[in-house]
C-alpha cells in the first residue's frame, strides 16, 4: 500500500514566485490497485511521482510504502521498492548493451554481484519467456543491441526491467508520449498486461484521455497540485474520454476566469 499524508512540494525559482507543485495531497492506494493520473501541463503530476520515487524532496508531509515510512529515504533506497519508466525510451536502458544484457542488469539489481551472470543460461531462458509473454516474437531479439530497436520495443524492455523483481510500486510517467500511436497502443497493452498478471500496484501518468478512460481501476485528475477528481469502481468504468475532455475544458475555463480576474485586479491596483 502507498500512503501519502499531506504531501507538499514547493519550488522557489530564483527571482520567481514560490510554486506549490504538489499542494497537500493525501492519498491511499491499496496494494494491487492500478491508478491512472491525468492533468494539464504543469499541474504537478511528474513532481508527485518524483516525490514518491525520491528524486524530489517533500517540503512537508509524509509517504509510506509497503509498511515503511520512506519520507526520508534516498532515491537509491526507494529503488528497491519502486520500478519506474519514463517518457524517453532511451532513459531506462543502455543503448550499447543487448536486450539480454539490459535485462541481466535488472535481474542482478540489489542481488549478489555476478549471480545473474553466473547462471547465464537460466537468465536467457527466463528473459526469453518473459519477453514472449508480453510481445510474442520479441524474444528472438535478445542479442540485439537495444539501441537498434524501436522506441516502443525499448519501452517494453524497460517495463520488463522495472518489474523484473515485482516492485511494491510501479511508476509510469507518460511512458508512451514519445511514441507513434500504434507503438503507444502496443506499449500500453503490454503495460496493462504486466500490471494485471503481476497484480502490481501502479501509478500511470498519461496525456491520453482515451488511455485514461480505458485503463486502470481508479482515475485521479490533478490540477494545480491538488486532486480535482478521484474515481474508482463502477464510476471509473463508466467514465469516457469525452467526460474527461469536458472536465479539462471546465478547468481551463476556470483558469482563464481566474487569470482574467487577476489581470483586472492588477489593473485596478496599479
Ligand atoms: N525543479 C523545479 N524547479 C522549479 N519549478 C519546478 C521544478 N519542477 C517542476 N516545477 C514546476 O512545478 C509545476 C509542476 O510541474 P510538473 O510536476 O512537471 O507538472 P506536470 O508533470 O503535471 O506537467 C510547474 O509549474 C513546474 O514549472
Ligand atoms: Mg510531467
Amino acid at each position: 500500500m502507498l500512503h501519502l499524508d499531506r504531501a507538499t512540494v514547493q519550488f522557489q525559482s530564483p527571482g520567481g514566485p514560490l510554486v506549490r507543485a504538489v499542494d497537500g495531497i493525501s492519498l491511499e492506494i491499496p496494494a494491487g490497485q492500478f491508478v491512472v493520473v491525468i492533468g494539464t501541463n504543469g499541474s504537478g503530476k511528474s513532481t508527485l511521482l518524483g516525490s514518491i520515487a525520491g528524486t524530489v524532496r517533500l517540503s512537508s508531509g509524509s509517504i509510506q510504502l509497503a509498511g515503511h515510512d520512506i519520507t526520508d529515504w534516498s532515491q537509491h533506497a526507494r529503488a528497491r521498492l519502486i520500478g519506474r519508466v519514463f517518457q524517453d525510451p532511451r532513459a531506462g536502458t543502455a543503448g550499447s548493451l543487448s536486450v539480454l544484457e539490459n535485462l541481466a542488469v535488472a535481474a542482478c539489481r540489489g542481488r549478489f554481484p555476478g549471480l545473474g551472470w553466473a547462471t547465464n543460461r537460466q537468465l536467457r531462458a527466463e528473459a526469453s519467456a518473459r519477453l514472449a509473454r508480453i510481445v510474442p516474437g520479441l524474444e528472438q531479439r535478445l542479442d540485439q543491441p537495444i539501441g537498434s530497436m524501436s522506441g516502443g520495443q525499448r519501452q517494453i524492455v524497460t517495463l520488463l526491467m522495472a518489474t523484473w523483481h515485482r516492485p511494491e510500486l510501479l511508476l509510469l510517467d507518460e511512458h508512451t508520449a514519445a511514441l507513434d500511436p500504434a507503438a503507444a497502443d502496443r506499449v500500453v497493452r503490454a503495460t496493462a498486461g504486466l500490471i494485471r498478471d503481476g497484480g502490481l500496484t501502479a501509478l500511470m501518468v498519461t496525456h491520453s484521455l482515451a488511455q485514461a478512460a480505458a485503463l486502470g481501476d481508479r482515475l485521479i485528475l490533478i490540477h494545480r497540485g491538488r486532486i480535482e477528481l478521484d474515481v474508482a469502481g463502477p464510476a471509473k468504468r463508466r467514465l469516457t474520454a469525452d467526460d474527461l475532455a469536458d472536465r479539462f475544458d471546465g478547468l481551463r475555463r476556470a483558469d482563464q476566469l481566474d487569470d482574467a480576474a487577476a489581470r483586472t485586479l492588477a489593473e485596478l491596483y496599479v
